[in-house]
């Protein structure tokens, strides 16, 4: 899997997405504190334990680098930055049966607004598995020679 670049000061200062959404009843937000157990334990349940470990890292920023979202008081989906490493983009999810209305690009877009808001002129997407997603809707382009990048240095628990 390769890396992705964004070009932030490309992307519209629009947060349109979010009424969009609303219409769909779908509520797009940074969480707050007492939600992280919720946040991590549902990435943990419908991603696994890294993904999870790394959502767990976007609270520990502040402020948070997280957004949800959330419908009729349920998670549908979420998506952090600076959560793998300073400037990478993920990881995200939306629930298989919400996907396919616009969540997914609204989050990104949330969270790609934010970095550039911070004053980052590109944002990387670690290890995109939906490329054309990434394409399509941010005109993300692939990193030559970046297949294992920063994912190389990484260990995985000892089994038991
Ligand atoms: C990738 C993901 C977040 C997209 O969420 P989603 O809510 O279905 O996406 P959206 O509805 O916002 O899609 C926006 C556009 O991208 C397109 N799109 C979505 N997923 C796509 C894919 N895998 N390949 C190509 N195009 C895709 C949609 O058709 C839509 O196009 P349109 O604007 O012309 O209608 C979702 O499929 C998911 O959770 N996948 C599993 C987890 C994952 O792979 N995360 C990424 C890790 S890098």
């Amino acid at each position: 899997m390769t890396d992705l670049l964004v070009k932030l000061y490309d992307i519209q200062d629009e947060w349109t997405f979010m009424s969009e959404q609303r219409s769909l009843g779908i509520i797009v937000r940074k969480p707050i504190g007492p939600e992280k157990n919720i946040v991590v334990d549902w990435v943990k349940e419908q991603y696994g334990d890294d993904w999870a470990s790394e959502a767990d890292m976007a609270f520990a920023n502040r402020p948070i680098s997280c957004f949800v979202a959330i419908k009729k008081e349920r998670l549908v989906g979420f998506a952090c930055y600076d959560a793998t490493a300073l400037g990478f983009f993920g990881p995200t999810g939306v629930k298989e049966n919400c996907r396919g209305r616009g969540t997914g690009k609204a989050l990104l877009l949330a969270c790609l607004l934010d970095m550039k808001l911070k004053g980052y002129g590109y944002a990387v997407i670690g290890g995109a598995g939906p490329v054309k997603f990434y394409k399509k809707t941010v005109g993300a382009i692939e990193i030559p020679g970046s297949t294992p990048g920063l994912y190389a240095a990484g260990f995985r628990r000892e089994a038991k």
